[in-house]
């Protein structure tokens, strides 16, 4: 990939996003730095297996204090200073656990992320938000440090499994939806070069995505007011997961169910064109998403939704769509929702 990078300034951060080649790295042997990876990132990117560094099991579970605790522990360990670095090598599991480890070490120690899974590349590593899940909460305790820098090495894709990779591919199409109708196109019109990772199409789509959170994140770094549209599809896509125990469904699948969901029920509530839902649906079956489910217990999925923990004073305001580029909060009256969940029960 041409080297490119972007800047972006979060709050009174500076992060950039750099993409490119392994060849990037470089600058970084011989420095005073730990690399964190998970067991199925460890052999990527050879130019860093000089460095000290820690592994970590792969999995969600692994997103929780006892690692972060792990991790200050082994800092200390290896002597590092304020100004070393921390280095994330994996998908967003790696990447918020060693970036809430990162900005409580010292107060804030130096940090890059190298994100090697779609999903982080096109949404976990880039805006700042770090974080565990505790107490059965989902990124519960978490803190805004976005990272220096962003490494984007789209080569480090080649060994990601089909269906992680289609799972950071749900939030591409969010990301299109949300604010770049030319992404949009793309993906309707190249569906067999998505999925077969055309190494071109994959760039374009992972640039583009970048775009779209850094343009919505730079406005509202804290997330009062813009930010929670990068929620569309998430308060039932956790509502979903809470449901079945984050079993069989990734978090991508989930939030692209979820994704229709907020389209059926912006379209029920008279807010969503019914066109664009259609097309949008279209696009999310083109790419074999589940649209609807068989058996779940919808009194279940309405009751995790008002305990999202994103809602305010107990009111949960979702993510909803007029058109393309057209997005908006709005409280939803769960009659509304129990109807079009019933109605799409396979
Ligand atoms: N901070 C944010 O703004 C933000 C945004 C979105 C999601 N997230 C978080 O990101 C997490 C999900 O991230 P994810 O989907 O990357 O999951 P993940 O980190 O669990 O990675 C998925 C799987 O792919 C493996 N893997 C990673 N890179 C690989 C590679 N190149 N080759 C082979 N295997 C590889 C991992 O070991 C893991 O088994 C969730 O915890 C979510 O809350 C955070």
């Amino acid at each position: 990939m041409k080297t490119r990078v972007l800047q972006y300034r979060f709050g009174g951060y500076s992060s950039f996003v750099e993409f490119g080649s392994e060849a990037l790295l470089e600058r970084f042997v011989g420095n005073r730095a730990v690399v964190v990876w998970d067991e199925n990132t460890t052999s990527l990117l050879a130019s860093l297996h000089e460095l000290p560094s820690v592994t970590l099991p792969p999995g969600e579970r692994t997103k929780s204090l006892d690692t972060v605790s792990h991790l200050l522990e082994r800092f200390l360990e290896e002597g590092l200073e304020r100004d070393a670095t921390v280095m994330a090598v994996g998908g967003g599991v790696v990447c918020d656990a060693s970036a809430l480890a990162a900005s409580l070490y010292m107060r804030g120690a130096r940090l890059v992320l190298i994100p090697t899974t779609l999903l982080a590349m096109v949404d976990a590593a880039l805006g700042g938000k770090t974080g565990v899940n505790f107490s059965g909460y989902k990124n519960l305790a978490g803190t805004f440090y976005p990272a220096e820098q962003i490494i984007i090495i789209p080569e480090t894709l080649e060994t990601l499994p089909q269906r992680e990779y289609l799972s950071g591919l749900a939030e591409v199409i969010k990301s299109a939806m949300l604010g770049d109708p030319a992404l949009f196109e793309i993906l309707a019109a190249r569906v067999d070069a998505v999925l077969e990772r055309d190494r071109e199409v994959v760039e374009e789509l992972i640039l583009r995505s970048v775009a779209v959170k850094g343009r919505i994140v730079e406005q509202d770094f804290t997330e009062r007011g813009g930010r929670e549209w990068l929620n569309l599809g998430h308060t039932f896509a956790h509502a979903l997961e809470s449901v079945t125990g984050f079993e069989g469904w990734t978090h991508g699948e989930a939030v692209a169910w979820g994704i229709v969901q907020a389209l059926r029920c912006g379209e029920a509530a008279g807010i969503t064109d019914p066109g664009y839902a259609a097309t949008a649906t279209e696009l999310l079956r083109q790419y074999g998403f589940r649209c609807e489910i068989d058996t779940i217990s919808v009194d279940a999925l309405i009751d995790a939704m008002q305990h999202d923990k994103k809602s305010r004073a107990g009111r949960v305001r979702y993510v909803l769509q007029r058109r393309p580029g057209e997005t908006e909060l709005r409280e939803l009256n769960p009659e509304l929702i129990r109807g079009v969940l019933n109605r799409n029960l396979s």
